[in-house]
């Protein structure tokens, strides 16, 4: 048995920052964002929270999977911009929606987290523990954001993506998912500093610090490399793959992944341009998208690509 993806849904904040509104706060323009990263606008929460967001997305995946709330037996949140320490988004979500019974909780794997909630799904669905699961991948990454730096104010924007699992003969093929912290430092957002009856430290919380080009250049060898090893693993021929979905950090970096692969761009949807960065909302959100616009079609051969800070990587095969 395996896993196949009967519902998606997606949700961003009303509110929308422009490159040219980011030019007022920093010193940028539109055209230095737009070349370098294919970002023109982003969405940014106001009155929105994380559960908020991740429980309007899963709510619209439940409703086109004609799932009742009440029959989720697993719900995993992917996120590293949670409203709480504790309880988990995952709750939340399932309070909101009046998902009572079901095992609940959150991953972090930064901009790759929908990739590994999803290959986690299909781990425990795949042993028989559950027939069926409702995964998100959300952030309100805005506040983790040092609004004055101009090297990663302009990237990121906040969003959700959901989907309804269910247990069947198709769909999740196989997948690969890697890990490094060799290099950890080069993408980081530090949590707070030990603060206690033995030591005093700064109670701040930090912003995310990037180093760019390491990011580019290990996205760049990193994605390729796994999008090949599954094929490789799973006897497919690359032409056999209508999509390669990745994670949209940037558009120069999924060109370059299409380059590298020696495959039409077209195969490589982009919405970048309209929300940025969505960290592990990303994937799903654009997974939405194609959904409902009837770009997916039953039997498609998809390929899922998420890469991000840790470092963490992946790609899943899903036949749709
Ligand atoms: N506007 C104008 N100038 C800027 C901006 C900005 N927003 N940001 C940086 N600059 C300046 C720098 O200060 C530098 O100026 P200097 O030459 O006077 O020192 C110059 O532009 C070049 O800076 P670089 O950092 O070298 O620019 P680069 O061409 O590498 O582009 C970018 C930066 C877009 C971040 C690129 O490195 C990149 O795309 N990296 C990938 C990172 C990524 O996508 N991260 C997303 C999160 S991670 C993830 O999702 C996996």
């Amino acid at each position: 048995m395996t896993a196949r993806i009967i519902g998606t849904g997606r949700a961003v904040p009303a509110e929308i920052i422009t490159n040219d509104d980011l030019a007022k706060v920093v010193e940028t323009n539109d055209e230095w964002i737009s070349t370098r990263t294919g970002i023109r606008q982003r969405r940014v929460a106001k009155e929105e929270t994380t559960a908020g967001l991740a429980a309007e997305a899963a709510r619209k995946a439940l409703e086109q999977a004609c799932m009742a709330p009440e029959d989720i037996q697993l719900v995993i949140v992917a996120t590293c911009s949670s409203d709480y320490f504790f309880p988990n988004t995952a709750c939340l979500v399932a309070e909101e929606l009046g998902i009572r019974h079901a095992a609940g909780f959150d991953l972090s794997a930064a901009c790759t987290g929908f990739l590994y909630a999803l290959n986690t799904a299909q781990a425990y669905m795949a042993a028989g523990m559950y027939k069926n699961a409702l995964i998100i991948g959300v952030e309100t990454i805005s506040k983790l954001i040092d609004w004055k730096d101009r090297s990663t104010c302009v990237l990121f924007g906040d969003g959700a993506g959901a989907a309804v699992l269910e247990t069947g003969d198709r769909g999740f093929l196989d997948m690969v998912q890697h890990s490094d912290g060799e290099k950890a430092d080069v993408l980081t957002c530090r949590t707070r500093a030990m603060n206690n009856l033995l030591v005093s430290g700064d109670p701040s919380l930090d912003y995310i610090k990037m180093e760019g080009q390491e990011v580019f250049k290990f996205a760049v060898k990193k994605v390729p490399e796994c999008i090949e090893e599954l094929l490789e693993k799973t006897g497919t021929a690359r032409e056999d793959i209508k999509y390669f979905i990745l994670h949209q950090a940037n558009s120069r970096i999924i060109s370059s992944v299409a380059k590298r692969l020696k495959m039409e761009e077209e195969k490589f949807p982009m919405n970048v341009n309209l929300y940025g960065n969505t960290s592990a909302a990303s994937i799903p959100i654009l997974l939405d998208e194609m959904n409902r616009d009837g770009r997916l079609q039953r039997g498609d051969k998809i390929i899922l690509s998420g890469f991000g800070a840790g470092l963490t990587w992946g790609a899943a095969l899903l036949e749709w």
